[in-house]
């Protein structure tokens, strides 16, 4: 049986004011116990803050990007053994954001993976197609050379074994355009087959978790699904009441 994880991924968003009173709210309605894994993942200069404040509680920090590189002279790059130094046990790698908007490529993303289980970090490794491929017919084409980038590297299969995959169709982020239930299960189906065919219990036990535009109404039937394991929300997180209706949906 797979464990549901539902993260919340702050994006660049908030303020220490604001992260004080959102992680109250999402403390206060966990603190009955799900049986899913929660975890956060706001801006970098809020991870000590929040992680104090998560202090007690089962729900786990992590970081929204790391470097490829162990140490030195990469200015403004924070490093995997860093994250984990301030406690963090996830950290979201290749996200769409990261690819488009500052130039990570598959390659890349695959050395950050690498490097982030080096230092002990659980990467959470998102793949996902532009609406454009997707009108072309080429999502399993392009999700598949995002996922093989790592799968075939060195030390890729073994990166991803206590690893997450998001799959977040960059269509679907921050537009209020959910994929559909089925839609989503049909690229998750493919990527848990991909995984298998190289390692079949990885494939059996990977969580691969959804993401673009969840919210509290419609993440119950998402998570339905047979091979949505969770979600990776972005807006939604932003709320107490909302992310907490997401978790509670992940049973
Ligand atoms: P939204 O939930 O805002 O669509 O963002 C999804 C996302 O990018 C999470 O990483």
């Amino acid at each position: 049986m797979r464990r549901p994880l539902v993260a919340g991924n702050w994006k660049m968003n908030g303020s220490s004011e604001t992260a004080q009173d959102l992680v109250a709210g999402i403390r206060k309605g966990v603190e009955a116990g799900l049986p899913a894994d929660i975890a956060i993942c706001p801006p970098f200069v809020y991870l000590t803050q929040v992680g104090g404040l998560l202090d007690g509680s089962d729900i786990a920090l992590g970081g929204q990007n790391a470097s490829q590189h162990e140490s030195g002279a990469y200015t403004g790059e924070v490093a995997p053994a860093m994250l984990v130094d301030v406690g963090c046990e996830y950290v979201i790698l290749g996200h769409s954001e990261r690819r488009s908007y500052y130039g990570e490529d598959d390659v890349l993303v695959a050395e950050k993976v690498v490097a982030a289980h080096a230092a002990g970090l659980k990467p959470i490794l998102c793949v996902g197609e532009t609406l454009e491929e997707r009108e072309a017919d080429r999502t399993e084409a392009v999700v598949a050379s995002q996922l093989d980038a790592l799968l075939e590297s060195d030390d890729g299969l073994a990166a991803l074994q206590n690893g997450v995959i998001a799959y977040e169709p960059v269509w679907a982020i921050g537009t209020g355009k959910t994929a559909t239930p089925q839609q989503a299960q049909d690229v998750h189906a493919f990527i848990r087959q991909r995984v298998a065919a190289k390692d079949a219990d990885l494939g059996a036990e990977i969580r691969i978790l959804y993401g673009g535009s969840v919210k509290g109404n419609n993440a119950a039937e998402l998570f339905a699904m047979a091979d949505i394991d969770g979600g990776l929300i972005g807006g939604a997180s932003l709320q107490a009441e909302e992310f907490l209706r997401i978790c509670r949906a992940a049973i």
